[in-house]
């Protein structure tokens, strides 16, 4: 990327505009490349031999790497303030790679209790067939931590904000901890975008990203990521993406990643706002007992969050009174926003946790995990705040019953 004064770092969008990339090596084309190939030829049999031993740098396989995804990652890492990163065709994929590549049986890993569905299921039920234990503990809590930490923890693994309900967690206080005990940190920053939050500068070791989210921002595709050390990135492409899992992303999905990302920003600022503006106007309203927003000064961690992320996210999460019929009587009144799972979408999305993502939970994993049967979801959209919020609020007065 060139710049004029090159001795001051590139602001964000510049990076997420421009980052891994010169059209000057590329005839002038504005856009980069999409490589549509399976495989890459070698000039000569030595040639193939060093790249086959990573003597030397380059393409093999596009199971392994492309030229398009590899701008991708370049801008990731740039974006996240890693060294390197490894995007892969799904958020599940950049956590199993991510984990399948270090992990072995009998190693211990700590999450906190709350965790997107699947991630829960992946750590709570598919780790464990392999001689892997996965303890549950709230990582709100440091003394929870310390007490469920032993010589065998690999890694310490967290969202912050956490899906759904939103609870913030101390990326430098789990990590100085973590640290302590020779073990490593994952941080889920899907919520965070590292426009918010980059818990590689609070000391974590590893950031995974669901790319399907915000980072694409269209919701027209499935990606994830891993942003790390270096060498930590080559085992995680060599072991969790060759061999481990296959989870490769297609060149046309790592373009239209690299397309949605020049707007990270923008679309970050109006999300942040339009979703502090409808927390402040739903607090109020009678049928809602509370809003768990990071922005709002009753969430317990507001101070927290202040601290450690530049503003609080489109996502929203509130508990109706009149529990599981009173979030279905919600979820069916709403008329503009569309009832669906995923998030950081163009299109406000909403979710009820009991009956949808987390229906697989018993009624005391929900209560473990701070999932209640009211809880509704809202990934807060770029739609005018106006319509948005009329339409919230008329379908909170029909969720009263
Ligand atoms: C916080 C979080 N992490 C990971 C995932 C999994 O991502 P994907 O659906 O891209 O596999 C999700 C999906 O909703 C998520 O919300």
């Amino acid at each position: 990327m060139k710049k004029p004064d090159s001795d001051r770092p590139a602001g964000f969008s510049t990076r997420a505009i421009h980052e891994g990339y010169d059209p000057a090596s590329h005839h002038g084309s504005i856009n980069p490349p999409v490589y549509l190939n399976a495989t890459y030829s070698f000039d000569s049999i030595a040639q193939g031999q060093q790249r086959f031993s990573g003597e030397t740098p380059g393409y093999i396989y596009a199971r392994v790497g492309n030229p398009t995804q590899s701008v991708l990652e370049e801008r990731l890492a740039s974006l996240e303030g890693g060294e390197a990163a490894v995007a892969v065709a799904s958020g599940m994929g950049a956590i199993t790679a991510l984990l399948w590549s270090f992990v072995q049986s009998g190693d211990e890993i700590i999450a906190d209790k709350t965790l997107y569905g699947c991630t829960f299921a992946f750590m709570g039920e598919g780790l464990s067939h392999f001689g892997v234990k996965v303890f549950f503990v709230d990582l709100t809590e440091p003394d929870a931590l310390e007490a469920a930490i032993t010589p065998a923890t690999r890694f310490v693994f967290f969202e912050t904000p956490t899906n759904p309900n939103m609870r913030v967690i101390d990326i430098v206080q789990v990590s100085q901890l973590a640290h302590a005990h020779n073990a490593r940190v994952i941080v889920d920053n899907t919520y965070g975008t590292p426009y918010l939050q980059r818990p590689l500068e609070y000391g974590a070791d590893f950031v995974v990203h669901s790319m399907t989210k915000y980072l694409s921002g269209h919701g027209d595709l499935i990606a994830g990521a891993i942003i790390g050390g270096a060498d930590d990135m080559l085992s995680v492409r060599s072991v969790g993406l060759k061999h481990m899992t296959g989870a490769v992303l297609s060149p046309f999905d790592s373009f239209l990643l690299l397309r949605g990302i020049k707007t990270l920003e923008l679309r970050m600022v109006r999300h942040c706002e339009s979703a502090l503006a409808l927390a402040r106007q739903i607090e109020s309203h009678p049928v809602v007992e509370s809003v768990y927003y990071p922005g709002l000064e009753s969430h317990p961690q507001y101070s927290l969050a202040c601290q450690q992320m530049s503003a609080f996210g489109g996502m929203i999460a509130l508990e109706l009174s009149g529990g599981y019929e009173a979030g279905v009587r919600f979820m069916d009144a709403v008329q503009l926003a569309q009832r669906a799972v995923s998030l950081g979408d163009a299109e406000t999305l909403v979710q009820h946790p009991a009956s949808m993502t987390h229906n697989n939970y018993t009624e005391e994993e929900r209560e473990v995990h701070d999932i209640s049967l009211g809880l509704v979801r809202i990934s807060v959209g770029l739609e005018n705040i106006e319509d948005l919020s009329a339409d919230i609020l008329q379908a909170l007065d029909q969720a009263t019953g």
